[in-house]
């Protein structure tokens, strides 16, 4: 998905001299969130998993246009690769001091059909990734005692139940609690740990729905806005979270829904 990438004004750039990591940064909410970070002034390592070419593709975008990125290859859910790719984004950085979780994947299957390897792929990319980055990006923060922000894209699914979709939740509700337990513990170290919980936002994981006017139309109206998200929604809200304008938010979630967690089918 190409872009028009340009760099925010001087006196507009919330994140001038951070260094990002974001996972996942190569399509959907992730892309959008590197080139937001990217225009803020930050230096992004956009992690991709599969084909290099996207994330060298934005990486040279941003270069172009005067800012700083780097593709990095990493399966989240693999400690080696989790190491190396941290490894490489220090090198090129000098550090990590910003952390976006924001790998994750979803498959439909009713519980009595779920096969195991499903469960396990899901819990190992959505919650056992953000374990792995996280904790190599305290140990990077601490040792530079540089602080920083871990921001860990979530779901409005960490609250409202999804039939069909149970290893999913799962996985985001494991995330809730693991981002407040680690925000009192990384606290001391001046380390901020915040959820993002998206709704329904515009992206290739939603391709089959939105290709369907039948069910796209269905969930817009469980959106109290009576929109779909677009991924800036949540790529801005992820920049401001980062920023120094946000340093006395830790543990929380902050929902982008349009308003989906109010269960307007209730009303
Ligand atoms: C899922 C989307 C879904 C949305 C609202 C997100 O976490 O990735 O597929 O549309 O929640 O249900």
């Amino acid at each position: 998905m190409p872009s028009s990438f340009c760099l925010r004004p001087p006196d507009a750039r919330l994140l001038e001299g951070r260094r990002a990591l974001v996972t996942g940064g190569d399509s959907g909410i992730g892309q959008g969130i590197c080139y937001e970070l990217a225009a803020h002034g930050a230096s992004v390592a956009i992690n991709y998993v599969g084909a290099p070419d996207e994330a060298q593709r934005m990486a040279q975008e941003i270069h172009a246009a005067g800012g700083k990125a780097l593709a990095v290859q990493m399966d989240v859910s693999s400690e080696q690769d989790v190491a190396r790719a941290f490894g490489e984004a220090q090198s090129a950085f000098g550090c990590v001091d910003l952390l976006v979780n924001n790998a994750g994947i979803e498959q439909r299957y009713p519980l009595v059909d779920m096969p195991l390897a499903a469960w396990q792929k899901v819990i190992d990319v959505n919650l056992t990734g953000v374990f792995l980055c996280a904790r190599e990006a305290a140990r990077l923060m601490r040792t530079a005692r540089c602080g920083g922000a871990i921001i860990n894209i979530s779901s409005v699914h960490e609250q409202i139940a999804w039939e069909r979709f149970s290893h999913y939740c799962a996985s985001k509700g494991g995330m809730r609690m693991f981002t407040q337990s680690i925000a009192k513990e990384l606290a001391p170290l001046g380390i901020r740990v915040i959820n993002v919980a998206p709704g329904a936002i515009a992206t290739p994981i939603n391709r089959d729905v939105l290709a369907d006017p039948a069910k796209s139309g269905k969930v817009q109206r469980e959106i109290p806005l009576g929109r779909w998200g677009e991924v800036t929604d949540i790529a801005q809200a992820v920049a401001w979270l980062a920023s120094e304008q946000a340093s006395y938010v830790t543990g929380a979630t902050l929902f982008v829904d349009g308003g989906m967690t109010l269960y307007p089918r209730f009303v």
